[in-house]
């Protein structure tokens, strides 16, 4: 089955052809990014303006790179939430209109969970017989080479942290969420205050990495960097909830006295609504007051993020017995996490998945996987569909 992933949920524009679910034909991704830059974080109006002028020629691009005709699609998946109201309406609507035109099935995809089954794709066309919307085969529900469940799966995106237990397709438990921020969030007000760009987690990664380096380069260990900071974890013991603003705060208390000594921890007092709002401010004086120290900072909060995200999630995956985990979301892109997580799974035999790194942030293919596994199912939706732009994944408790 070959379908037609579209995504429009925030300032991304994608468009994707995916056989059965899991073999990419074409992904095609317009960014948004340069132009949100300049406001530090993505203005709704200018994003769905961007998704209007964009999301046209990004699917002929999608048709034109996998070599398809109109005739070759056998159904249609737009995201319809959550995500900002007008940027999801371009994409659901572009949808709607071309399933009616070509008289194809149409289906709105839930984006976290397209999220989820980005897991499922792959690379290459490894030639797999092409399953029928007809005569659709057993074989639509494990290939080798799917993640296996039980598992145990850590969203983490720039609107959402949640631990979910999946006991298979489009079964979703929750054990636990992000009490304030999500992680992606955190990632990206942290940026700000230490005057990096938009957004934060590529730019926190980057810093983290040069003081990694910069010490490894004075032959000192790039633990050095991880800890130059004590900064706090909210473990939230006895739950699989998270809690990343103190952790934010602190850094906002440390940028504003940076200094290129890494040990000078100032005395920590309330942040006013006021101060919040000058974080970009304060992240530029930051920045003069040393680029080093800034690199510290980064790699300690990345470090005390990636500490309770990778324990957390080893904890759960202990407790339900699970065979795997799958990371999903923007924030599955970080490299620390990924391999720390790795390193917290293997002692266990836990095999960890996370989706190649261009298929963590946003992207259509994403929404065509998930959308083959709900048609597989005899799912569609009705051209009656709305945008949802709280929509969460559908916990069965
Ligand atoms: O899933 P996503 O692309 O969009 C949403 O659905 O929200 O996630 C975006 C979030 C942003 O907060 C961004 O800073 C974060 O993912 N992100 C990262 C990395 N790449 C993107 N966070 C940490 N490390 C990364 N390498
Ligand atoms: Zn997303």
């Amino acid at each position: 089955m070959l379908v037609l992933g579209i995504e429009s949920s925030c300032d991304e524009t994608g468009a994707a052809i995916v056989r059965d679910g899991r073999y990419l034909l074409s992904n095609v991704v317009a960014s948004q990014i340069e132009v949100h830059n300049r406001y530090g974080g993505v203005v709704p109006e200018v994003a769905s303006r961007q998704q209007l002028a964009t999301i046209i020629p990004v699917i002929e691009t999608a048709l034109e790179k996998a070599n398809c005709q109109w005739g070759d699609v056998d159904a249609i998946a737009a995201t319809y939430g959550p995500g900002l109201a007008g940027s999801l309406l371009v994409g659901l609507t572009v949808g709607k209109a071309l399933a009616l035109a070509r008289n194809l099935p149409f289906l709105g995809v839930n984006h976290l969970e397209a999220h989820i089954y980005a897991n499922w794709l792959r690379r290459e066309d490894a030639g797999k017989p092409h399953i029928s919307l007809v005569d659709v085969l057993a074989d639509w529900e494990y290939q080798e080479g799917d993640p296996i469940f039980p598992l145990i799966c850590l969203v983490i995106s720039g609107a959402h942290s949640e631990l979910v237990l999946m006991r298979g397709h489009g079964q979703y438990e929750l054990l636990g969420r992000t009490r304030d921020d999500a992680a992606g969030e955190a990632f990206d007000k942290v940026a700000r205050i230490l005057g990096l760009s938009y957004p934060g987690g590529p730019a926190i990664q980057e810093a983290a990495q040069r003081a990694e380096d910069e010490l490894q380069q004075q032959k000192k260990s790039v633990a050095l960097a991880r800890n130059a900071y004590r900064l706090p974890r909210a473990w939230l013991r006895g739950t699989y909830d998270f809690s990343f603003s103190r952790l934010k705060t602190a850094v906002l208390h440390l940028a504003e006295g940076a200094t290129d000594d890494p040990h000078v921890v100032r005395p920590s007092g309330s942040v006013g609504r006021k101060q919040v709002s000058q974080y970009t401010r304060i992240g530029a004086q930051a920045v003069q007051r040393g680029p080093m120290n800034i690199a510290l900072l980064a790699a300690s909060f990345q470090e005390a993020g990636v500490d309770v995200l990778a324990v957390k999630t080893r904890l759960a995956a202990q407790e339900y017995h699970v065979k795997q985990v799958v990371l999903a979301g923007g924030v599955a892109a970080n490299i620390s996490l990924r391999t720390r997580l790795e390193q917290e799974l293997l002692p266990l035999r836990i095999r960890l998945s996370s989706p190649p790194i261009e298929f963590c942030t946003d992207n259509a293919a994403m929404i065509a996987s998930a959308a083959f596994f709900h048609l597989s199912q005899g799912e569609q939706h009705g051209l009656d569909l709305d945008v949802q732009p709280g929509l969460s994944l559908p916990f069965r408790k």
